[in-house]
């Protein structure tokens, strides 16, 4: 059994009530939400690739927007319905096999003041590399989360998720993510990739959370760095 958690934590809000989409359906809110607690450490951060800005603010890594005050926190996103509780304890999702890119998605949660968050825990999950969420396995197959080390640094090692249809329009690949501090659930977002042609149509997507992706010996590599407000 690879499920790991101790403490579950319902009714957590992000204040995206009644959001249609997600992962191809109406949802409220949230979900209850869950979480492991002591998570596996860290890996280092990859730092290859650069994200999206817009306007006065310029962008260093991928999901961090700074302008002359400091970070900009990242904006949350829909939580959709497939998200689990009791998320496997692991930093490498690429377990099964299966075809597509390895994936490897690195990057720093930083506090309110711009400082790294160290100790805070990273929740991603995502679908297979044919758009398949694992709803309902013991495995959990692209779920996954690790506590961040003590430079704020996470790192997971997947495969590129595929895209699934949202009604008659296929959403974007994306990766979903939940951050917690202990109890405290500090965001709840979701990851794009630049390049992906859905990008345009997709209501939720936005360059702030798109990530360019790099080559580097046989993975693909992405940086997406999360400043809450906690
Ligand atoms: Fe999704």
């Amino acid at each position: 059994m690879l499920t790991t958690r101790r403490r579950f934590l319902a009714g957590v809000s992000t204040g995206l009530g009644g959001l249609v989409v997600g992962c191809g359906t109406t949802q409220t809110a949230d979900n209850p939400g869950g979480r492991g607690v002591g998570a596996a450490s860290a890996g280092g951060s990859g730092g290859t690739t650069t994200g999206g800005g817009s306007g006065s603010t310029s962008a260093t890594d991928s999901g961090l927007l700074l302008d002359s005050g400091g970070c900009i926190a990242t904006n949350s996103d829909a939580q959709g319905p497939f998200y689990r509780l009791g998320t496997p304890v692991r930093s490498n999702l690429d377990l099964y096999g299966e075809q597509g890119d390895r994936l490897q998605l690195s990057g720093v949660v930083r506090d309110g003041s711009c400082q790294a968050l160290a100790n805070a825990v990273v929740e991603i999950w995502a679908a297979d590399s044919d758009g398949v969420y694992d709803s309902d396995s013991d495995e959990q197959r692209y779920y996954g989360q690790v506590a961040t080390d003590g430079d704020g640094r996470y790192s997971f090692t997947t495969i590129s998720p595929g895209r699934y249809l949202n009604g008659s329009t296929f959403r974007p690949a994306h990766i979903h993510m939940k951050v917690w501090l202990g109890d405290t659930n500090l965001l709840i977002t979701q990851i794009y990739f630049a390049g992906d042609p859905y990008l345009d149509v997709d209501p939720l997507a936005e360059p702030s959370r798109t990530i360019v992706l790099a080559q580097s010996s046989g993975l693909v590599q992405g940086v997406f760095d999360v400043n809450t407000n906690a």
